[in-house]
């Protein structure tokens, strides 16, 4: 069993994108009570925790990430009753729940940006070359009433908070505590790596031939926009308030950082993110010598106690199945192997238990604003082939890989996904022991977990033989599970093996 203090190293997440989970009330928008009815399937499938991308009432120019009001419930979601009900029935079956803190910014239309403007980073003039992430445009705009400019790292309906105006550290201290109070088992923190910016404002220098594609795209390298360092005093001071809980909460990072020991640094002394999340593996080519050469680095840079956080999907990136697996279910078995199989913490997405691919949002359905958008990775979940459903606001078209299909076919990836959560529950060396490379073939990765299990991927075409042996746990395949590995791994194939009987 997974022992409680050490269940965000050990346990499953899933990430839930409220809007497009389950719908209690037929007016096509997920909702918390859609959420508690379904907490049976994810109770089946095994996961220990959930986080919830945001739930607050916001105008939705950003689906959540632009938050009107942090201590409330936006309206087509539920209530805080509901939340409190979540929380509870999610606790009776063992799953915590995360929620997601949004503190870069705000919505332009939080009360604060009128009330409290000292509260944003203002300026007279458009003072640098910022620009925004989401269409690369001026970060800075002009606001009509006050005659000055705000901030915005992401949508003109996004102002950035002033990180150093000691009273946003109160605001959110107050907003942590309030959720935290309610039982709420952390936080996954958006954006936490751009919060400072750099206290005189100077242009962000240009991109050289090293950066990567996306900065040199950009034309600049993000290193006075975001990035600063005084963010590590916010997480210890976060940090310490998490650990005043009983049982401690934790903090779950956003950090884009391009560099793995920069993304490594957000974990601290122990003392900072408990869980940083892995872009790095997420958008690389899905070929064994990238994602090895990847985890290899982390390995390598990860400071002594931190613990890897491994995601293939979310909100932003889209599905594994699609990204990594190009709709092939072989390989998309493979992609849920890896992200379990390696050491840490794995954050599934909606739909990644079923093999989801990223919807078909058709030009007149799109609702996202940054460019490109990101809606396909937002449709709803397909519950069965009817799909469960009533005019959704994203539409649900394939719903050929979906829940009940799927629950009743032993044979199904809902099933393997299921084996693999029970796998890490049964063999303590896949949730805790050290990772080790193996040789393998081109194409194919091995890794050692501790001393008694192996996994091994072959994302090749051709079929590979091991030199290794071993009792199968399981196999992407199905074939061959409680027998001896024969050595041959086709194409596409993943398992894992233990070493003990
Ligand atoms: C990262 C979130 O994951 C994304 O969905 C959002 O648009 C930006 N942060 C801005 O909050
Ligand atoms: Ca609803």
């Amino acid at each position: 069993m997974v022992e409680p203090e050490r269940w965000w190293r050990e346990g499953v997440f899933y990430q839930v994108y409220p809007r497009s989970f389950a719908d209690s009330n037929g007016d096509g928008i997920g909702d918390l009570r859609g959420l508690i009815d379904r907490l049976d399937h994810l109770e089946w499938l095994g996961v220990d925790g959930i986080w919830l991308s945001p739930i607050h009432p916001s105008p939705n120019e950003d689906w959540g990430y632009d938050v009107s009001d942090y201590l409330g419930v936006h309206p087509d979601l539920g209530t805080l009753e509901d939340v409190d009900e979540l929380v509870a029935e999610a606790g009776r079956r063992g799953i915590r729940v995360l929620l997601d803190l949004v503190p870069n910014h705000t919505s332009i239309r939080h009360p604060w940006f009128r009330e409290r403007p000292e509260l944003y980073v203002w300026t007279d003039e458009p003072p640098n070359n910022w620009r925004s992430v989401f269409d690369r445009g001026p970060s800075w705009t002009l606001d009509g009433e006050t005659g000055r400019y705000y901030l915005h790292t992401f949508a003109t309906g996004q102002p950035d908070l002033d990180w150093r105006n000691p009273e946003v550290h109160a605001e959110f201290q107050r907003i942590i505590r309030f959720w935290l109070d309610r039982g709420v088992a952390g936080f996954r923190l958006d954006v936490v790596n751009v919060l400072y910016k750099d206290p005189e404002l100077r242009d962000d220098p240009p991109a050289g031939p090293e950066d990567p594609p996306l900065l040199r795209e950009l034309g600049m390298r993000r290193v006075n926009s975001m990035n600063q360092p005084e963010i590590h005093d916010l997480l210890r001071e976060w940090r310490r308030l998490c650990e005043e809980y009983e049982p401690p909460r934790i903090l779950v990072g956003e950090v884009y950082a391009f560099q793995v020991p920069h993304w490594a640094s957000y974990y601290g002394n122990g003392d900072q993110l408990h869980l940083s999340f892995n872009f790095q593996l997420m958008y690389n080519r899905f070929e064994a010598g990238k994602l090895s050469g990847v985890v290899a680095e982390v390995e390598r840079e990860l400071p002594a106690g931190a613990w890897p956080c491994w995601a293939g999907s979310n909100h932003d990136g889209g599905r594994l199945a699609s990204r990594w697996a190009r709709g092939d279910e072989r390989l998309a078995r493979c992609g849920l192997l890896i992200l379990l199989g390696l050491r840490g913490t794995p954050f599934l997405y909606y739909g990644d238990e079923l093999g989801l691919l990223d919807g078909e949002v058709p030009p007149e359905r799109r609702l996202d604003h940054a460019e490109p958008g990101r809606d396909a990775a937002r449709t709803p979940m397909p519950w069965s082939a009817a799909g469960e459903w009533r005019n959704p606001w994203l539409p649900l078209v394939d719903t050929s890989r979906n829940v009940a299909d799927q629950r009743a076919d032993s044979a199904s990836t809902l099933h393997f996904t299921r084996e693999l959560i029970a796998a890490r529950r049964r063999l303590p060396d896949l949730r805790t022991g050290s990772y080790r490379e193996l040789e393998s073939p081109p194409d194919v990765w091995v890794w050692r977990r501790g001393e008694t299990c192996i996994v091994a991927v072959n994302l090749g075409a051709g079929e590979a033989r091991l030199e290794i042996e071993g009792r199968v746990e399981l196999s992407t395949d199905r074939e061959g599970e409680g027998e001896a590995f024969d050595g041959r791994l086709g194409a596409g194939q993943g398992v894992i093996l233990s070493l003990t009987k």
